[in-house]
C-alpha cells in the first residue's frame, strides 16, 4: 500500500514568518514549521509536500494538480482566505478533502478576517494555535483521508 500523501499549501506573506508581526504570528519561520511537520509526518509514515506562493493563480494550479495525486490538502490560504472565489472553486473541483488552517484565531481579529470563503468547501478549520495548527492539521488530514 502506498503511503498517505498530504499536500500543505501556504499563501501570501507566509514566507515572511519569523519577522512578520511576531506578536500575532510568532517567531517561528515557515522553514521551521515545515521541519516540524516533516518530522511528525515521518513518525506517522505519511508523505508530505510543503509549498508556499504569493500568487493566487499558482495556488489554484497546485490545487488542481492535487486531484488524484494527494489524499488530503492542508491549506493556510492567508489573505486569500477572505477574498478568493478562485481558491474555493479549485478546492471543490479537485475533490481532495481539505483542512483549512490559520496560525491566528481569525475570528478574534478584524471583522474582515471573520469570513472565510474556503471554509464551506473544507472538511474543517483549525485556527489560533500558532505553529501547532500545522501539526494538528496532520492528524485532521489523515482522518479526513481515511473517512473520505
Ligand atoms: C492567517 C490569517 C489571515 O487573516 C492573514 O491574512 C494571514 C495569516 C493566519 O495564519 O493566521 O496572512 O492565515
Amino acid at each position: 500500500m502506498r503511503p498517505v500523501k498530504i499536500l500543505y499549501l501556504n499563501g501570501p506573506n507566509l514566507n515572511l514568518l519569523g519577522t512578520r508581526q511576531p506578536e500575532i504570528y510568532g517567531r517561528t519561520t515557515l522553514a521551521d514549521i515545515e521541519s516540524e511537520v516533516r518530522a511528525k509526518a515521518a513518525s506517522l509514515g505519511v508523505s508530505i509536500d510543503f509549498r508556499q506562493s504569493n500568487h493566487e493563480g499558482e495556488l489554484v494550479t497546485w490545487i488542481q494538480e492535487a486531484r488524484g495525486r494527494f489524499d488530503a490538502l492542508v491549506i493556510n490560504a492567508a489573505a486569500y482566505t477572505h477574498t478568493s472565489v478562485a481558491l474555493r472553486d479549485a478546492i471543490t473541483a479537485s475533490e481532495v478533502p481539505a483542512v483549512e488552517i490559520h496560525l491566528s484565531n481569525i475570528h478574534a481579529r478584524e471583522e474582515f478576517r471573520h469570513r472565510s470563503l474556503i471554509a464551506a468547501v473544507c472538511r474543517g478549520q483549525i485556527a489560533g494555535f500558532g505553529k501547532t495548527s500545522y501539526l494538528l492539521a496532520l492528524n485532521a488530514a489523515i482522518s479526513v483521508k481515511v473517512n473520505a
